[in-house]
């Protein structure tokens, strides 16, 4: 019997005082303190003990639930105090200062080409899109420059695999944003005043101020009394708007593009005497319009073709073109 309640004891306080947690130390409670525990089957047990034996049982029995019970108390009044010290931990002080989440920006190039779009759309041009993989015919042959025009050269051309175009067609990479111009013009009636911003690209050594790809806005206004007088001061409200500056000049100097006749380069002064080149213009050839289906006898207008990087660069100070395509946050994040 003596030896019995040794191992009670013994069993006892070890599950007692090694549970882990709560869960563990109530269980361990009920195993041997408990209604049906143990102990009390032990006490259960007394009555069939001779009479003599009962009562020295009974207060030995008494003596180790009170010693299960007191490191039961002691183990239960620890887990309580280290439970209050973890949600004090874990308390959140709300009047904290938060951390500030990264956001996104516009890359200058968008910046940028939004600012044109909406000066351009609040002269009711509208905004059109033409694909970066172009053929042959939209890229040059439409555009008054066949496969023998020296005017070929003007634009180093990344050539594509042909692929499974229709009637072998030569496909490319457009030069330039000129051929949805042709695109356009087969779909939709004159009147016409659009822009065509997008990519281009150019097989060419890149420095400082040339990169193998960049971004044009092409302009198209057709109708039928479209003069040279119409264009400059279009595209001279347009620069004023754009640098936001009333005194901003534009010369139109000479120039020559096959698909317009005559051509300009637009060059552009903030009245310092200093002029720069920032787009090819000129009122599109009879030849141009007729290869879109338009009827050049009827219709005719500008078109114009600026640099948007220029564009950027001039209006944030870049001096080096290569900055838009490498991604380095350094740069990005001042816009
Ligand atoms: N496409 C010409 C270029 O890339 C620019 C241009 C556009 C010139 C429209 C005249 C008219 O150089």
């Amino acid at each position: 019997m003596g030896t019995d309640l040794e191992k009670i004891k013994e069993e006892g306080l070890l599950a007692i005082s090694g549970a882990q947690d709560f869960l563990f130390l109530e269980e361990a409670g009920r195993r041997y303190l408990g209604k049906k525990g143990v102990i009390a089957d032990f006490f259960d047990g007394l009555k069939d003990l001779p009479a003599e034996e009962r009562r020295a049982a009974g207060q030995k029995a008494n003596a180790v639930k009170i010693t299960l019970q007191e490191a039961y108390d002691k183990k239960r009044a620890q887990f309580t105090i280290e439970e209050r010290q973890k949600i004090g931990a874990e308390k959140i002080d709300v009047t904290m200062p938060g951390q500030a989440v990264e956001s996104g920006r516009l890359h200058p190039l968008t910046l940028v080409l939004r600012e044109a779009e909406n000066i351009f759309k609040s002269m009711g041009f509208e905004v059109a899109f033409g694909p970066e993989v172009e053929t042959e015919w939209y890229n040059f042959d439409a555009l008054n420059i066949p496969e023998w025009h020296p005017a070929r050269d003007m634009w180093d051309t990344f050539w594509l695999k042909q692929g499974n175009t229709k009637n072998k067609e030569k496909i490319l990479l457009r030069t330039h944003t000129s051929p949805v111009q042709v695109r356009y013009m087969e779909k939709h009636k004159p009147p016409i005043r659009i822009i065509a911003p997008g990519k281009v690209f150019r097989y060419e050594a890149t420095d400082a101020s040339h990169e193998i790809q960049f971004h044009q806005v092409e302009g198209l206004m057709v109708d039928e009394n479209i003069s040279v007088a119409n264009f400059k001061a279009i595209v001279e409200t347009f620069f004023q708007r754009f640098f936001d500056n009333k005194n901003i000049k534009i010369r139109l100097r000479p120039s020559y593009f096959p698909f317009t006749e005559p051509s300009f380069e637009i060059d552009v002064s903030r009245g310092e005497g200093k002029w720069l080149e920032l787009a090819g213009a000129g009122m599109v050839h009879p030849k141009v319009l007729t290869a879109a289906g338009v009827d050049s006898s009827k219709w005719q207008g500008f078109a114009f073709g600026m640099g948007l990087d220029r564009l950027a660069m001039i209006k944030y100070k870049i001096n080096d073109i290569r900055l838009f395509y490498q991604n380095d946050l350094r740069f990005l994040n001042q816009f």
